[in-house]
């Protein structure tokens, strides 16, 4: 019963993420202007670290010719253009083109897919708020929406754990900001 209780919360709380990050009216402003104050030494390098990381690149890995080969398997073009693949690797994919007017595809799976959009949480008087940021569309607990991409649909799944993938993209604000 027990078991039973937390698979339906988690599900509550994954339904609820992804509605936050996908279905909410904040408009994008891509990971560059994220950056402009969560980069370098003293801020933890997060743009650095989400540059050098695998997200970065979910937009590029769409032009391998492994890609292209799954594409072929399942009678789709283009992966690069294909909905179906776009979905999970490019951020704001299937959003009203006036909220993601800022967002490069180049930049695959950015800041704001795990986020939320920021338009409207990026100020620094807002950022300094936690509650005003959430308010204004960030998300709190981002840990919770990896398995909206990270799941069997894609067609390269593995088995997810939470732990060992963090691992590979951790990052946060440097002790004591
Ligand atoms: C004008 C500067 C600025 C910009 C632009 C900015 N941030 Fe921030 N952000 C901050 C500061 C400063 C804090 C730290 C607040 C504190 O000291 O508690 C912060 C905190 C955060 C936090 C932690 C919130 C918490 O308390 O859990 C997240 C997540 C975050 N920013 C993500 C983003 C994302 C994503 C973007 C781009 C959409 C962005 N920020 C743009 C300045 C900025
Ligand atoms: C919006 C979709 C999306 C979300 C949300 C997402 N990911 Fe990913 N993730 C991807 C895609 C697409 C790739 C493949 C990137 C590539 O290889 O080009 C990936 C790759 C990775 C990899 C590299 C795995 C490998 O096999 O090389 C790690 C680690 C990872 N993600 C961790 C996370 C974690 C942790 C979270 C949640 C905090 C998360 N991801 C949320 C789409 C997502
Ligand atoms: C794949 C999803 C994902 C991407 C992409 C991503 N983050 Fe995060 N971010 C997270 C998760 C998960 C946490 C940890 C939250 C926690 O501790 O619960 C986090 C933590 C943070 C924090 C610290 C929050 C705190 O409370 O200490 C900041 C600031 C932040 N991210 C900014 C960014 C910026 C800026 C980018 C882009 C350059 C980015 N993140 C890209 C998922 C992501
Ligand atoms: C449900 C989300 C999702 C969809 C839809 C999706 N992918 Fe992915 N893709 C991922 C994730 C997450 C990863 C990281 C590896 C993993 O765990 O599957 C990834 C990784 C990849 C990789 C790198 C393989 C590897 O071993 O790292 C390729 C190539 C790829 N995807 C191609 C595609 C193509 C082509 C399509 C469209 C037919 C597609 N993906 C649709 C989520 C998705």
């Amino acid at each position: 019963m027990r078991k039973i209780l937390i698979l339906l919360l988690a599900i509550f709380v994954v339904g609820a993420y992804s509605a936050d990050v996908f279905a909410q009216d904040h408009a994008f402003i891509g990971a560059k202007k994220c950056g402009m104050c969560h980069k370098g030494e003293k801020k933890g390098m997060i743009l650095e670290k989400w540059e050098e990381g695998p997200h970065a690149k979910a937009y590029e890995t769409l032009a391998t010719d492994e890609a292209k080969a799954i594409a072929t398997e399942k009678g789709l073009g283009n992966p690069q253009e294909a909905a179906e693949c776009l979905k999970c690797h490019v951020t704001g994919h299937g959003m009203d083109a006036s909220l993601t007017a800022d967002l490069d595809m180049a930049n695959g799976i950015s800041c704001e897919a795990c986020h939320g959009a920021g338009a409207d949480y990026k100020s620094m008087k807002i950022m300094k708020d936690r509650e005003a940021s959430i308010a204004a569309g960030m998300v709190a607990a981002p840990k919770e929406g990896c398995v909206s991409c990270h799941n069997e649909e894609s067609p390269t799944y593995k088995p997810f754990v939470l732990e060992e993938y963090w691992a590979e993209i951790e990052h946060g604000l440097p002790e004591g900001e």
